[in-house]
């Protein structure tokens, strides 16, 4: 028996009132592989991460995690089958220091409810969890520093980490070097090629050699549909995909 797909989307539509912000978008992944979606503003790749994470519920055709179809559920059912998610804009406590945003990403990970009115750092787990996180990603320094007083480079970077907070299966990350500096891309690019080999990883980007960089296959989007998907040199020789981006169309 073949092992079942990490990720499998089916012919998904999205509809919000008149505007089609997703057509039959069909896309499948492979445990373990690193997809990285290209695609011009308004193409429809948030909208397809909405899909795929719960936030939104597609208006058709279907969507599996590991062989399960996940369709209908809510994201926190979504969370438990092991998908992680970042978001496009940051979705960070500004005025909490580094150590209590993840030790909150793995409270929310864990599902851990606040039955009795006692500081964080009490919960031995998730304590330790965020302590192992601290020193994983090497932000020792910077665990009490209030997260606004950081640059917002180091920012985009807590983020992915708190999503890696639960040890997902799955992760999605909505643009982590939108408006960062090149060598802050080139940061995040890094951290995102050392995260764990069988992590399967779905990355909306805009830069294409950072999309390169990090993907083992790209899919572009373009008004709410896949419009190539390859390697390197399949997108590169994609003649409607140089187009769009050269703003032909
Ligand atoms: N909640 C919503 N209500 C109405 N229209 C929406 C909503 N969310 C997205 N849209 C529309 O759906 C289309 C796709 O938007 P989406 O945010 O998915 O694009 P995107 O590819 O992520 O773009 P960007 O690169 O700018 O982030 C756009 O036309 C957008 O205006
Ligand atoms: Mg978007």
């Amino acid at each position: 028996m073949t092992a079942p797909k990490a990720l499998d989307v089916q012919n998904v539509a999205k509809n919000f009132g008149g505007v089609r912000a997703l057509t039959d978008v069909t896309l499948a992944m492979a445990p373990g592989e690193r997809l990285v979606l290209l695609g011009p503003n308004g193409a429809g790749k948030t909208t397809l991460f909405h899909s795929i994470s719960g936030n939104i519920i597609a208006s058709a055709g279907r969507i599996s995690l590991f062989g399960q179809d996940i369709t209908q559920l809510a994201p926190d059912a979504r969370a438990r089958l092991g998908l992680a998610r970042t978001f496009q804009i940051t979705n960070l406590f500004r005025q909490l220091t580094v150590f209590q945003n993840l030790q909150l990403a793995v409270c929310g990970a864990q599902q851990v409810t606040f039955k009795f009115i006692r500081p964080m750092t009490q919960y031995v787990g998730v304590r330790e969890r965020a302590e192992a996180l601290l020193t994983e990603w090497n932000l020792t320094d910077v665990a009490d520093t209030i997260v606004q007083n950081l640059s917002y480079g180091e920012q985009r970077q807590i983020e992915v980490v708190m999503a890696l907070a639960g040890d997902p299966k799955i992760l999605l990350l909505d643009e982590p070097t939108s408006g960062l500096s090149p060598a802050e891309t080139h940061r995040v690019a890094a951290m995102v090629r050392a995260l764990p080999r069988d992590m399967t990883i779905l990355m909306i980007e805009h830069d294409m050699d950072v999309a390169f960089e990090i993907a083992d296959r790209i899919a572009v989007m373009h008004q709410g549909r896949i419009i190539a998907e390859g390697d390197e040199a399949a997108i590169r020789g994609n003649k409607q995909v140089s187009d769009i981006y050269l703003g032909v169309e």
